[in-house]
């Protein structure tokens, strides 16, 4: 049975006497090795974390679990977040589980159906605006100012707290920290809890070393990269759809502080990486995601990976996110139940 990362790894987070060990089986999620394009695009080694093997499938859960019970510890008898449709999911679910009332603010027509189902599903009380997920977060954090319900969004530094154990797992498998992690920019929460983590382990002992932090963002939602707040995000990855990030100067200073960079691409290049990850690698991740798979396309063409140790985060998975293949793929035909007519369409393709 999966332990979970509050008791796998309690001595580094905020666990005291008090706080419940709760756990739907979040954390230890794969780290694959990659089989194609670790060759194709010139890695020493290259691996994915696929963190949409978490029980809502996607990393919100490593931090939910820990913001939810804290919550739990507290008393509180409801949580509240802002979201493009994975941190709703996670604190719907765990909401659900622990006996608090959630309560989540979405951007309309701009989450993914899977997203939205979960969190109907869990029953969450979801509040749809006409705006996006920055009004989203500002009209949360005013509520949560007025009324005592606590807030689930990565400014709650228990989310961050419990995210960092991703950074842990890599250590952990791998005996030392990589020489490079590509990971997707948004809120910039988890960028934030990486480096934290990866920090905290090389304290301890665990690596010796830290790995440069290389985030992407969209470039239609890029205002880190372009040092300005953006208005009007727009890109096809919605989990990243976001304009002014909660943890801006933190992320800019694990970027700096590990030598790496942020940068951004394109929703084409994050199409073509999303593709590229399921046919040579087996591994459906949802657009957001492939924006790091995207990003170390783009640095590889220019860069000598070659004697380097690369992990990239796929942040979630592909099931949630049922639309996309559609944009860019025709459905089967559909045939009659007719053995020679199958026979047929297969010409070339079974000999
Ligand atoms: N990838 C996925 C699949 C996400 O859902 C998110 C963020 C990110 C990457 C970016 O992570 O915000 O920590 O920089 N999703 C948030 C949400 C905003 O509401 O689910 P970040």
């Amino acid at each position: 049975m999966k332990r979970g990362i509050l008791n796998r790894y309690r001595d580094f987070l905020p666990v005291t006497a008090n706080t419940p060990l709760i756990t739907l089986g979040e954390g230890d999620t794969p780290l694959i090795r990659s089989l194609s394009l670790e060759k194709e695009l010139g890695c020493g080694e290259l691996y994915f974390k696929f963190e949409g093997c978490n029980p809502t499938g996607s990393f919100k859960d490593r931090g939910m679990v820990v913001a939810v019970a804290k919550a739990v510890e507290n008393n509180s008898r409801s949580i509240i977040c802002a979201s493009t449709g994975n941190t709703s999911a996670s604190a719907a679910a765990y909401g659900a589980r622990f006996g608090l009332k959630t309560i989540v603010v979405i951007p309309q027509g701009k989450i993914a159906m899977g997203k939205l189902a979960q969190a109907v599903v869990y029953n969450a009380q979801i509040i749809s605006i006409k705006g996006n997920f920055d009004q989203a977060l500002q009209i949360v954090r005013s509520l949560t100012e007025k009324y005592p319900v606590t807030l689930v969004n990565s400014i709650n530094p228990n989310r961050i707290e419990g995210q960092k154990t991703a950074a842990f797992e890599i250590i952990d498998e791998l005996g030392n920290a990589p020489d490079y992690l590509f990971i997707p920019v948004g809120n910039a929460g988890n960028i934030t809890a990486y480096w934290k983590g990866f920090v905290e382990y090389a304290q301890a002992g665990k690596a010796s070393h830290s790995p440069k932090m290389i985030g992407f963002q969209a470039a239609g939602a890029a205002p880190i990269v372009q040092e300005k707040i953006i208005e009007r995000p727009q890109t096809i990855a919605t989990a990243i759809r976001i304009g002014n990030p909660a943890s801006w100067q933190r992320a800019v200073a694990a970027r700096d502080e590990s030598e790496g960079i942020i940068d951004c691409v394109t929703d084409d290049e994050i199409i073509s990486a999303y593709k590229l990850a399921a046919t040579r690698e087996g591994i459906f991740c949802e657009p957001a995601s492939a924006a790091s798979l995207a990003g170390l396309i783009k640095m590889a063409a220019k860069e000598d990976f070659s004697d380097k140790r690369i992990v990239c985060i796929f942040t979630g998975t592909g099931l949630k996110d049922p639309d996309i293949p559609a944009k860019f793929a025709k459905p089967p035909a559909e045939l009659p139940a007719d053995l020679a007519t199958v026979e047929k369409a297969l010409s070339g393709v079974i000999s």
